[in-house]
């Protein structure tokens, strides 16, 4: 399949890993590229620049196929060494990075410098056309659906991809409730030109996680995801656990007076312990409510030769039978 996704960032399939905390480490990034995806590994899952530099070598080690890095930016007091990450990037020679969270201007002249492609996942058509107004290459539009942080405007990618679509020139992939080859076609039909897939990527067989993790993805409904920080507009789609519990009851009881440090147990320095560990309740970790479409523990490689094998079908077969008729 070529779409301007395929052709920017010189893969064989429309279909990128999204960063993942603790889990975009370098095998799964070099088993998504290695399958014809675009892989990324998460920066600062890395504790440092040095860590990021050695990380980026080991994907390196692992695939020859193009590969990137996620980079977010989070509302910090004391913000990462961003500039160290960047240059452990641009050393690295890797040549796509996915921005999100904040708006990536400050950083850009340096990435394009390097000949950098910057997809930028945002949440709403009005920070897409920012992103396209700044210099990105693409975007990558994060509907209401996804696991991580969906913003604070509720608008599913039934809606958001195709106003994506009405307004933005650059190339998009949806993001957000994509998990196979059904998912792949909507999206083109909305009007993008791949999908960014979380959540499905982490019940794969190469997803360094924890088993634990895998299968409470598998067990999980569409229903069993809530969203919690609501009250600190910073608002995350998280699977229910005992944790999420004890934090909404928080947000319930302090309302609007509720501050961070009220919930930092819940939320501080959690993936570690879910993600390594294995400890399901340790705190709230990010997941989609695509888990109710979600069955099994696949390869990468399955997952990806399936999705492209249902995509093809459904639009030689399904789709044109509609047609023929
Ligand atoms: C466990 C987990 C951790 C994530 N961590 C990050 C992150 O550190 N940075 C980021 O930009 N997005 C992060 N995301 C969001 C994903 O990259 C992706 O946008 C999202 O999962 C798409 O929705 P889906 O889960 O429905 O596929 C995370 C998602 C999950 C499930």
């Amino acid at each position: 399949m070529k779409t301007r996704i395929t052709e920017l960032f010189g893969i064989e399939h429309p279909i990128i890993q999204g960063g993942m905390h603790y889990v975009g480490f370098a095998e799964l990034a070099a088993a998504v590229s290695n399958a014809g995806g675009l892989g990324l590994i998460t920066a600062l899952t890395q504790r440092t620049p040095e860590a990021l530099a050695n990380e980026i070598r080991r994907a390196r080690e692992m695939t020859d196929k193009p590969f990137g890095v996620n980079l977010t930016f989070l509302p910090s007091l004391t913000p990462p060494d961003y500039p160290g990450y960047i240059r452990a990037i641009v050393e690295g020679g890797v040549k796509v990075v996915e921005t999100a969270g904040n708006n990536p201007q400050k950083w850009l002249p340096v990435l394009k410098d390097a000949g950098i492609k910057v997809i930028h996942k945002c949440t709403s058509v009005r920070h897409s056309l920012k992103a396209q107004s700044i210099g990105c290459d693409a975007v990558s539009v994060d509907g209401f659906e996804c696991g991580g942080h969906p913003g604070e405007d509720d608008v599913p990618n039934f809606i958001l991809l195709p106003r994506a679509a009405e307004e933005l020139e650059i190339p998009f992939v949806a993001s957000g409730g994509m998990a196979d080859g059904r998912s792949l076609v909507a999206a083109l039909s909305l009007g993008a030109e791949g999908m960014n897939m979380g959540t499905r990527f982490i019940a794969t067989k190469e997803a360094p996680v924890h088993e634990h993790v895998k299968q409470a993805i598998v067990a999980a409904t569409e229903l069993d995801t809530r969203l919690v920080m609501r009250p600190l507009r910073n608002t995350e789609r998280v699977l229910k656990n005992a944790a999420v519990d004890r934090l909404l009851e928080k947000e319930r009881a302090l309302g609007s007076k509720i501050k961070f440090e009220d919930i930092v147990a819940e939320v501080g320095g959690v993936y570690p312990r879910i993600m390594q560990d294995g400890e399901m309740d340790a705190g709230a970790w990010s997941c989609g409510m695509v888990a109710g479409l979600i069955h099994d523990i696949p390869t990468v490689k399955e997952l990806i030769d399936r999705t492209m094998r249902e995509a093809e079908s459904i639009i030689a077969r399904r789709l044109a039978g509609f047609m023929a008729a």
